[in-house]
């Protein structure tokens, strides 16, 4: 490949790493399939990059990290350690792929947000953050229908969806964002224009501007295993729903803090906000289940070892509800994310166990304490129903095929559908001990 081979042969400036080339040669059979020799000079690059350039936060400049990040995740499956994380590029995203949302040695400000969400800091900026991003993935998702629709891109041209399967995905992926482009102030597109001229409306004001460390970015991010055009549709979906996972996670953190702090309304403010976030961002589950099953069963072959299971934001979203029981801790669903497992295991707290505090010690009484139960049920709901919905489309797309994350496929998401998210709200269902995911069945 000739550009990366003179690019190595040459000053081999971070900055001037020639990426259009290189994601052309992903582009073109799929990163399952790309030339051993691509990755070999990859993995040669991957051993030149020295911390030359280093800022005073990271050890690294940025265009070292940026190239660093792309390596991790292109050269995954050469490594064998490919995962949901790496499939889906959360590093690129500025998305968090650790625990505490900052990769070692990593500044921990994603290019998306405007300032680091916090225990207790405004949430308004990091809220502004995740909202860009969310609506940034979506129009992006909506622009390669656009395109391909109007034959004007060969990338992904397996599969094609019919015409009225395009105007029906603009159409659901203009409502999945429409609230998070009020919050933005950003006009929404008339409930009344045509889908495909929305979704164009959408895609030229909510965009990244071209050059900007955001949508490169956004472009970097975009590696399908295979070239069916839906996995365009699939990853992008999944990323969107991590971007959510990961603002909810903010969201119960500082719950909790609220809690402790005994500032009920605050903590009733929070929850309320992150059961919004997860209702209104449903139609994204709708805008996945016009993908075409058979395209789906096509690029799968070569996502094995890559499931959502593998979700940190999704589990810490989980255990910061309330801790899981031990037999769930110890099942694949805890095994797959050992340091979310290492953070329950040590103790940290959950809004059930903040909750249960505040209570006890006096802080939470009266209307206050049926604000936070309201709350606390309205958004258990919300994720009660976020799973039921989950479970039908992976019906509905895998059958009963195993999943990628080697459980047994939809037994494991029905099992799993029902777990309490919390259990110090009085009408909480109780778990079944005897449930080896900790769930009851239902
Ligand atoms: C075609 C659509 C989908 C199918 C067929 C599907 C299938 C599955 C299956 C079979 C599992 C069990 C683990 C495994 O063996 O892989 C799973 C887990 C999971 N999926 Fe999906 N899924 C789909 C879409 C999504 C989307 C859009 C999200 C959003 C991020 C998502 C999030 C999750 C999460 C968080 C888990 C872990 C649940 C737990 O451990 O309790 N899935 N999925």
């Amino acid at each position: 490949m000739r550009e990366l081979t003179s690019w190595l042969s040459g000053t081999s400036d971070p900055d001037r790493f020639p990426y259009a080339a290189v994601l052309e040669r992903f582009h073109r059979v799929g990163k399952h399939f790309v030339e051993k020799d691509l990755l070999a000079l990859l993995d040669e690059t991957r051993a030149r990059l020295t911390p030359t350039g280093a800022d005073s936060t990271t050890g690294r400049g940025s265009g070292t990290r940026l190239l660093a990040d792309f390596l991790d995740v292109t050269l995954d499956k050469w490594d064998g350690r490919y995962d949901y994380r790496t499939y889906l590029a959360l590093r690129l995203l500025g998305l968090p792929d650790w625990p505490d949302d900052t990769p070692p040695g990593q500044d921990s400000r994603p290019p998306w947000e405007g300032e680091t969400p916090g225990w207790t800091v405004d949430p308004a900026g990091a809220r502004r953050g995740r909202d860009r991003l969310l609506v940034g993935l979506v129009a992006d998702a909506l622009a390669f229908e656009l395109t391909a629709s109007a034959h004007a891109t060969d990338l992904l041209p397996e599969q094609r969806p019919a015409p009225e399967l395009v105007l029906k995905r603009c159409r659901l992926g203009i409502r999945a964002v429409s609230p998070a482009l009020a919050r933005l102030g950003l006009t929404e597109p008339p409930a009344d224009r045509e889908p495909l001229a929305a979704a164009a409306a959408l895609h030229a004001r909510a965009a990244p501007v071209h050059g900007t460390a955001q949508e490169l970015a956004l472009r970097l991010s975009m590696l399908p295993v295979y070239v069916s055009h839906d996995e365009y549709l699939f990853i992008r979906v999944l990323q969107a729903y991590e971007c959510l996972f990961a603002g909810l996670v903010d969201e119960l953190r500082a719950t909790i803090a609220a809690l402790s702090a005994g500032h009920a309304r605050a903590a009733a403010d929070r929850l309320s906000y992150a059961r919004d976030q997860l209702t209104t961002a449903s139609p994204l589950f709708s805008l996945l289940a016009t993908m075409q099953p058979e395209s789906f069963r096509t690029f799968r072959q070569y996502t094995e070892g890559a499931s959502a299971i593998q979700s940190r934001s999704y589990k810490l979203m989980e255990s910061l509800c309330r801790s899981p029981e031990a037999t769930r801790l110890d099942s694949a669903a805890y095994r797959s994310v050992p340091e979310v497992r290492d953070r329950v295991r040590a103790g940290r707290p959950s809004v059930d166990d903040a909750y249960r505090a505040a209570a006890r010690e006096g802080r939470l009484d009266g209307p206050d304490r049926d604000l936070v139960q309201r709350r606390m049920r309205e958004f258990a709901e919300a994720v009660l129903q976020w799973r039921r919905t989950h479970h039908r489309l992976a019906t509905r797309m895998l059958g009963p095929r195993p999943g990628t994350g080697y459980t047994e496929g939809t037994p494991y998401l029905a099992a799993t559908r029902s777990i309490p998210v919390f259990t110090a709200v009085p009408d909480g269902p109780r778990p079944s001990p005897t449930d080896p995911t900790g769930g009851s069945p239902e």
